[in-house]
């Protein structure tokens, strides 16, 4: 069984998780209403993606005998100045989740739940990712700098991000 602390730990991701794609949904609709359709287009992969990092999490609490409890999504900011400002305010963000998922690592060691931190090791890793993909987009904006032409080429660029269902899921479906 999961400790007390761990399923609620566990619970408050899943609402972290979902409160991250309401971010990148937010930020996305900002960017196609300016006319960034592919900078929209990679936050709206990135609002899956986080969707798909609950689902990973509701499975394991399932998996774990546990009890999903899905609580209100505060409310997220809808506007920003800028595709830099979009990304700086990304980057923020998956340090602060970074730091929950360490939070969460920590908890599983201290129950000696080997199958959480067997679990968590996924999450851990994809954070590496995620900030590693926010740092080079924040580049790419400082060095298109205001620069019209840029920003469009910057925009094309962003527009072939796809979709793909996180391996966790798919072979979770067996
Ligand atoms: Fe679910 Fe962007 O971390």
């Amino acid at each position: 069984m999961l400790s007390q602390k761990l399923h609620e730990a566990l619970n408050a991701q899943i609402n972290a998780e979902m409160w991250s794609a309401y971010l990148y949904l937010s930020m996305s609709m900002d960017a196609e209403a300016k006319g960034l359709k592919g900078i929209a287009n990679w936050f709206y992969v990135q609002f899956r993606e986080e969707q798909d990092h609950a689902r990973i999490l509701m499975n394991y609490l399932l998996s774990r005998e546990g009890r999903v409890t899905l609580r209100p999504i505060e409310a997220v900011r809808t506007e920003w100045a800028s595709p830099l400002e979009m990304f700086q305010d990304t980057l923020k963000h998956e340090k602060e989740v970074t730091e929950m998922i360490n939070r969460l690592a920590s908890i599983a060691a201290e129950d000696h739940d080997y199958a959480s931190s067997n679990m968590l090791i996924w999450f851990v890793n994809e954070q590496v990712e995620e900030e590693e993909a926010a740092r080079e987009k924040i580049a790419a904006c400082e060095a298109v700098d205001g620069n019209k032409f840029g920003l469009y080429m910057l925009d094309k660029e962003l527009a072939s991000r796809t979709y793909a269902q996180a391996a966790q899921l798919i072979s979770s479906n067996d």
